[in-house]
């Protein structure tokens, strides 16, 4: 009878949405999880696009209310009231684009200033789409420049292509599944699940060394500098770059780097 049964959980409604420059294939990765299809041909979205989805995360089925946004600019007087009480935003890119991985920063900037001073988006699960792996010939933005940005930031991330279907499901299972453990954690980002492996000085240190322009601005040291100095900079970077040590996407190469341009520039100072 009734009072014998064991009380169901209660349902789950949330919100998502989602975000990134126009054709960056955010609407593709929707439509591939929903509908198992792909369209080759770009059709923008105008301003939004709703739809509502049932998903189940373990012995939960969610109801997942998606809010498909539009890339382009001219767009964004539409966009910008649907930010507010959202729990979880599909974050995409195109890794053939690397001016669509640099406006990642815009775009969390657009829903900062959206929410307010009083919006809060540390309790607010992203996942990182680096979207068309299967266009490999083009690609300008690699995994590890792609995993740091997420990573160092908390966020989830996932290699995906919307045409060939790699990706997507994984993606949002393990997407559904962490905002599933926010909502039962009260709204808070779970800390444990979400924890970072590698320091902030790490990921910036990464950061600095891809974008260094030769040896000595690799090592940090101004041009002329002597064997000393070279040396002392060098041994400062391998002990915060260790492979053994250092978890965070890209240290490898970083430190390959690092013991390359040392070797070249000690070649050269008497
Ligand atoms: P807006 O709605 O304008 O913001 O763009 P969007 O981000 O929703 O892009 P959309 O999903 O409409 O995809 C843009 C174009 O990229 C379309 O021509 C898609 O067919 C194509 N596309 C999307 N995902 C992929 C992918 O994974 N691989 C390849 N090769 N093409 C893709
Ligand atoms: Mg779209």
């Amino acid at each position: 009878m009734e009072t014998k049964r064991k009380e169901p959980r209660k349902s789950l409604r949330i919100k998502v949405i989602s975000m990134g420059n126009a054709e960056v294939g955010k609407s593709c990765i929707i439509k591939r999880y929903c509908e198992k299809r792909f369209v080759p041909k770009y059709l923008a979205t105008i301003g939004i696009d709703y739809g509502v989805t049932k998903v189940q995360v373990r012995d939960r089925e969610i109801k997942v209310n998606i809010f498909d946004m539009a890339g382009h600019p001219f767009f964004y007087e539409v966009r910008n009231e649907f930010y507010k009480d959202t729990q979880g935003v599909i974050l995409v890119y195109d890794v053939g684009q690397k001016d669509s991985f640099d406006a990642l920063d815009s775009w969390l900037a657009e829903m900062k200033q959206e929410l307010g001073p009083h919006g809060n988006m540390e309790n607010i699960v992203f996942v990182v789409c680096a979207n068309k792996i299967d266009c490999t010939k083009l690609r300008s933005v690699d995994e590890s420049e792609g995993r740091l940005w997420a990573e160092s930031r908390g966020f989830l991330y996932f290699e995906t292509s919307a045409q060939s279907g790699e990706g997507i499901n994984e993606m949002f299972q393990t997407f559904y599944s962490a905002i599933v453990d926010l909502c039962d954690n009260g709204g808070k980002r779970p800390t444990a699940s979400m924890s970072i492996s590698f320091t902030k000085e790490q990921a910036d240190t990464i950061r600095r060394i891809r974008s260094s322009k030769d040896s000595w601005d690799m090592l940090g040291v101004k041009p002329g500098a002597t064997r000393d100095e070279v040396n002392k900079a060098y041994r400062k970077l391998a002990v915060l770059l260790h492979p053994d040590k250092c978890m965070a996407p890209g240290s490898e190469d970083a430190f390959k780097a690092v013991v390359n341009a040392r070797t070249a520039l000690l070649k050269n100072i008497k």
